[in-house]
């Protein structure tokens, strides 16, 4: 397999071990993790890849020191703010993916925004999951078919579930040297590639996405089909 993975989903960790490490506050990791973000946003588009999504505040992250939790918000509010031009130039169109109520105004503001301000570009679809569980997610999905008296079906769910503008992710990294996926994209990773990586997410850069690439590629994605089954196809299809 040779292609560029179409989306990719990142679980952006480490930030807090990357300042420690210096004897920074670890707000000075969150910080420089914004950094590496907008790196990585860029590098996406120009290898080509389609849809960017990343974890950058889980509903769980709730349960961290009061000052660090107010910390990330002010930064995600100043991060906005002055990443909006950029990716308003680089085509990026922006998705805030999660529970909205429980964050306060200025968020609330900051999301609408860049969500209306970005939403005729197309060269690469960013979704930014922040107050986000997996598990938040199935449940709001299936409230809704609820409501609306439907019978649950996979298609139905993954319907109402609110990455379903896109469609499910071809690779999913973790940075930061843990191997979990600590309520993410519990759905939609079912036929996902994993790789983790041991780099802290600050010091992820376009050589660690490149790398990570490159082992998805080597990959062979079967999908519950046996390997011959995969080879007789790819040939049927070229003889065709
Ligand atoms: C990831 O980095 C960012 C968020 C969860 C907001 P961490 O803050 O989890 O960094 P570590 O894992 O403590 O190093
Ligand atoms: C996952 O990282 C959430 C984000 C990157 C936003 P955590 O640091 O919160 O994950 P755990 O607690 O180590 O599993
Ligand atoms: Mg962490």
């Amino acid at each position: 397999m040779r292609q560029i993975p179409h989306h990719i989903a990142i679980v952006m960790d480490g930030n807090g071990r990357w300042a420690s490490k210096r004897f920074l506050p670890r707000l000075a990791g969150h910080k420089q993790g914004v950094d590496a973000l907008r790196r990585c946003a860029k590098a996406c588009a120009q290898r080509g890849v389609g849809v960017l999504t990343v974890f950058a505040f889980s509903s769980e992250n709730w349960r961290r020191p009061v000052d660090e939790v107010s910390g990330l918000m002010d930064i995600f509010v100043m991060a906005l703010a002055r990443q909006l031009p950029q990716l308003q130039a680089d085509g990026v169109q922006l998705h805030f993916v999660g529970e909205r109520s429980g964050l306060s105004t200025k968020v609330l503001a900051g999301m609408e925004q860049a969500e209306l301000a970005t939403r005729d570009n197309s060269d690469l679809v960013f979704n930014v999951c922040f107050n986000y569980g997996g598990r938040w997610d199935i449940v709001q999905a299936a409230a809704k078919l609820a409501a609306q008296g439907k019978p649950v079906t996979e298609l139905d769910l993954s319907r109402a579930l609110a990455l379903a503008h896109v469609p499910d992710p071809d690779l999913v990294i973790r940075t930061g040297a843990e191997q979990r996926i600590s309520n993410f994209l519990l759905w939609q990773s079912a036929y996902s590639e994993f790789y983790f990586s041991d780099k802290l997410w600050p010091a992820f850069d376009e050589v660690e996405l490149d790398l990570a690439i490159k082992t998805y590629q080597q990959r062979e994605r079967r999908f519950g089909k046996t390997s011959d089954q995969l080879v007789a196809g790819a040939a049927s299809a070229t003889t065709a």
